[in-house]
């Protein structure tokens, strides 16, 4: 019938993965289209917290289906650990997880190559998450890549070892000590766990399942900034997180796309390396990584915190064609005694008010910033808009109006319950 998307407008961990799950009950099909398990989505509900890395963020729903789609690329040891702790919760995976024939496979040798060439870089480098990312999407496009389908195929090991013999030769260009043993048996394991899965091509049974009428919400991973294309260039991840990525990692044409979501922290984040023009070095970005507990759920990391950045959003509005934006995690600013937002940039004499052309500003970008009072009180609880204090509102209004795009969720804590839908449904 139609597909809604769902993305990350800032550098991920927006809240995506809580926001799927609170839309779910509205979708039979959630379909994940990009990034691998260098993503970590965390759902909270009935008193537990659920992190997915692989896994559409619908699983928990009776009755869903939840497909990893063609976009995606799959650690068979990520994936089946991940498998079996939900199994060991009771959710019935098998009977609710379809797997593209198409993704690509993420081997043990990609996650060497991913850290050696990490190490080789120094100062330089990326802040990878190290699960073989960049190289699995490298060799995706240099077409050597093994696929799902090819699991099945009757030559897989063959193949298998053939790339591996390639990573190897590429990598004693490093001086990078490794061992892939232990790893390689997992993988193997892994490998054979995923047969009791079901391999579909994803864009033959997607476009059934909208013919059928099914409702599909394509999850994405990661967030604009990190885009490959339209993200802090080299400091991104190597898909496109954006709206085109739900187009080319599920199957499902342009014109059946009919909202994308986009996902927004009300102040702002970032793991790993890039610029950050309102990072904030002081004692309120460490409040800020307090009492929002800004550690990465993929790698533990501590979270660089900041002011929100409406340049950044207005941008991220635009590349990906919103039609509605969902703040995230407005309770954590309750905290403070006020609240910066930045409005634009100003370099070399220049003003910006969205992301230029030229994205050498985002080295020498001053934030230009407005400052709005606080509401300091608890709104965890609040459920209607209407309830919130005058100066959360204001602030949401606020942010509305530099994104030019109506905000139509907020979340007031991380359960799926702490959501205020003003204008979704
Ligand atoms: P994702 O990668 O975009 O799915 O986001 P993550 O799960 O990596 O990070 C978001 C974190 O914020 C998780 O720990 C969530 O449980 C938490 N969270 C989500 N929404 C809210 C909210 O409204 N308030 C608070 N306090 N925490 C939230
Ligand atoms: P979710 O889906 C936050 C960051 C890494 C690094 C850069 C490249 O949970 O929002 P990669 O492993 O892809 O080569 O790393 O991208 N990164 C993320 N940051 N959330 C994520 O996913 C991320 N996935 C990758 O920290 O800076
Ligand atoms: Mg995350």
């Amino acid at each position: 019938m139609k597909v809604d998307v769902l993305l990350g407008l800032q550098w991920g961990d927006e809240g995506k993965g809580k926001v799927v799950d609170v839309l779910t009950p509205a979708y039979q099909v959630i379909a994940r289209f990009q990034g691998g398990p260098n993503a970590g989505h965390s759902l909270h509900f009935e008193g537990k917290k659920y992190v997915l890395h692989t896994i559409p963020s619908g699983i928990f729903r009776e009755g869903s289906i939840n497909i990893i789609g063609n976009g995606v690329v799959i650690d068979p040891v990520i994936l089946s650990e991940e498998i079996a702790k939900l199994e060991k919760d009771g959710v019935d995976v098998q009977g609710k997880l379809l797997i593209s024939k198409k993704a690509h496979l993420i081997l043990p040798t990609h996650r060497i190559i991913d850290a050696a060439s990490e190490a080789s870089k120094g100062k330089t480098k990326i802040g990878s998450t190290l699960k073989g990312i960049g190289p699995t999407y490298m060799d995706k496009t240099g077409r050597n890549g093994l696929r799902v389908g090819d699991i099945v195929s009757g030559e897989f090991e063959e193949r298998y070892g053939r790339l591996k013999e390639k990573h190897i030769e590429l990598l004693k260009q490093y001086d990078f000590p490794y061992d892939i043993c232990d790893y390689e048996k997992e993988w193997l394991a892994g490998i054979e766990n995923l047969k009791r899965f079901r391999f579909i091509d994803s864009e033959h049974v997607v476009n059934s399942l909208l013919q059928e009428g099914k409702a599909i919400l394509a999850e994405g991973a990661q967030g604009s900034m990190l885009d490959i294309d339209f993200g802090t260039y080299p400091f991104v991840t190597s898909s496109n997180c954006t709206a085109g990525g739900a187009v080319t990692g599920s199957g499902v044409g342009p014109t059946q796309i009919k909202r994308v979501l986009g996902v927004a922290k009300a102040y702002l984040t970032r793991v790993g390396s890039g610029p950050f023009p309102t990072e904030l070095f002081d004692e309120v970005g460490d409040k800020l990584g307090e009492v929002g507990h800004e550690y990465g759920v993929t790698t533990g990391r501590k979270r660089r915190c900041g002011w929100y950045d409406g340049v950044v959003v207005n941008y991220a509005a635009r590349v990906n064609g919103l039609t509605d934006l969902a703040i995230t995690k407005l309770d954590v600013l309750g905290c403070l005694d006020e609240i910066k937002v930045c409005v634009a940039y100003e370099c070399d004499g220049k003003r910006y008010t969205t992301v230029p052309e030229h994205q050498s500003v985002f080295y020498h970008a001053k934030p230009v910033y407005e400052t709005l009072p606080g509401w300091k009180c608890d709104i965890s609880g609040v459920r209607n808009f209407y309830q919130l204090p005058r100066e959360a509102k204001d602030y949401v209004d606020f942010l509305e109006q530099l994104a030019g795009v109506r905000v139509s969720i907020i979340t007031v804590g991380p359960d799926r319950d702490q959501t205020i839908d003003r204008y979704w449904k």
